[in-house]
């Protein structure tokens, strides 16, 4: 099987390439990058006018399986994410029995490999159980295939066993990603404190909840070498701690979500428990810190945390409502479009922070466009304006904070390992 893209605008972060070119794919590679190649293939896609950029990969998807089957499946959630634009994604250990140890590695992956659509990458529990208690067999799930560790959804409380938890990961060579959010601090919160929980009468979280603990994190990556990943940076207190960490060396990056890019503690103003997302949004000055860090690399990647839950699990009172927000299908749209009509990002400080920056965070092979390299690829028409229509999403959750956004740039294609996943919106579930 081959593909030829003709006369797209190759945007590769990697060789700094932009410009007009095609991309041959044959098999599962990349065989060709030039203007005008005229070889006969399988397949022709005309991609004049759209962004021809290395496969997005989403560092941070909560694919649900095992357990909780009914917010989300590993065939939904790589179908919302190949209908996204998202080549490969990497699911967190939060299941029902957690990935905590090698043999549910392995059977994520063989569900994925069954039944998936796009790549999935596991990330193994810090913790057995995700209890905070004791190290989970993280050498066995390195060789299982897992690619890091965390306890998302949850902080390690203790600072004990966080620290022996980052000397393991360093010798097996693998990042921490740290869900940032003292559990003492943040008990019983909804949203960010501050003057608009105090009117809304909701009981908040402080934005010290996060920077206590990522402080606390970077000291202990400079202790013991590792490699320490901040999911979902949201204050702009933790963007100074991790501008600071990287000046002065320590092995930290970060991501940040769309949710915390374009939205503030405002949008719960009408009790919308699709903006419950942990951590929780901030302030309008957080936002600008946010954004500002991206465009300066010390933020490096943006991820989705992607978090479905059932409608009758959201539409409760907003306290008893769990957290977490929707995003695979709008991740891109809102990457690669919003933030670059909008001037915070170029187009190839958009494409880094979507696909070099997690593959490289995550040793992962994919990230570039280059001849020999894995054709995963995304499509992306920088013109096409639509409306975010939860109700049309392929994931099982519904609970976006964008619905009813009107977004110009939109995904049109996922190539996956050369095979074409979505076209133009169609799923091919090959
Ligand atoms: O809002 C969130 N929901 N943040 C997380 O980190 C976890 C996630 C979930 O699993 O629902």
């Amino acid at each position: 099987m081959s593909v030829l893209i003709k006369g797209g605008r190759v945007i590769d972060p990697a060789s700094r390439t932009d410009q007009v070119m095609d991309v041959l794919v044959e098999g599962d590679r990349i065989v060709r990058i030039a203007p005008g190649i005229g070889q006969q293939a399988n397949r022709v896609i005309d991609a004049r006018g759209w962004w021809v950029v290395p496969g997005v990969i989403d560092m941070h998807t909560h694919l649900r399986q095992p357990g909780q089957e009914h917010k989300e499946t590993i065939a939904t959630g790589t179908r919302a994410a190949a209908a996204g634009g998202v080549t490969a994604v990497a699911c967190m250990p939060n299941t029902q029995p957690p990935i905590d140890d090698a043999s549910v590695v392995e059977h994520v992956q063989a569900v994925a490999r069954r039944e998936g659509v796009v790549g999935v990458r596991v990330i193994g529990a810090l913790t057995k159980g995700r209890q905070g208690k004791e190290l989970a067999e993280m050498g066995e799930m390195a060789e299982a295939g897992a690619v890091a560790f965390s306890d998302d959804g949850d902080t390690v409380a203790d600072a004990s066993l966080m620290r022996s938890a980052l000397q393991y990961a360093a010798d097996l060579g693998r990042p921490v990603i740290v869900h940032a959010l003292d559990p003492c601090l943040a008990r019983g919160g909804v949203m960010r404190e501050g003057p608009v929980s105090l009117r809304l009468g909701l009981p908040g979280i402080p934005a010290e909840a996060e920077s206590i603990v990522v402080a606390r994190d970077i000291a202990l990556a400079a202790a013991t070498g590792a490699h320490l990943h901040v999911a979902h940076v949201s204050t702009a207190r933790s963007v100074e701690l991790i501008r600071q960490a990287k000046q002065a060396g320590v092995r930290v990056t970060a991501e940040v979500t769309p949710h915390h890019l374009f939205l503030t503690e405002e949008a719960l103003e009408g009790y919308d428990a699709s903006a419950k997302v942990s951590p929780p949004l901030g302030t309008e000055e957080d936002r600008q810190a946010l954004r500002q860090a991206l465009a300066d690399g010390i933020i490096d990647a943006v991820a989705s945390d992607h978090a479905p839950h059932a409608p009758e699990e959201k539409e409760v009172e907003l306290d008893q409502a769990p957290f977490g927000a929707v995003g695979l299908e709008t991740l891109v749209a809102l990457t690669l479009g919003a933030l670059t009509h909008q001037g915070v990002l170029t187009p190839m400080q958009a494409v880094r922070a979507l696909s070099l920056a997690p593959a490289r965070i995550l040793g992962l092979e994919g990230g570039v466009l280059a001849e020999g390299a894995r054709a995963d690829i995304t499509l992306f028409d920088p013109a096409q304006e639509w409306t975010v229509e939860p109700a049309r999403f392929r994931s099982r959750g519904r609970n976006s904070p964008f619905a009813g956004w009107k977004v110009q740039g939109r995904p049109v294609g996922t190539v996956v390992g050369g095979r074409i996943a979505m076209l133009a919106g169609t799923i091919d579930d090959g």
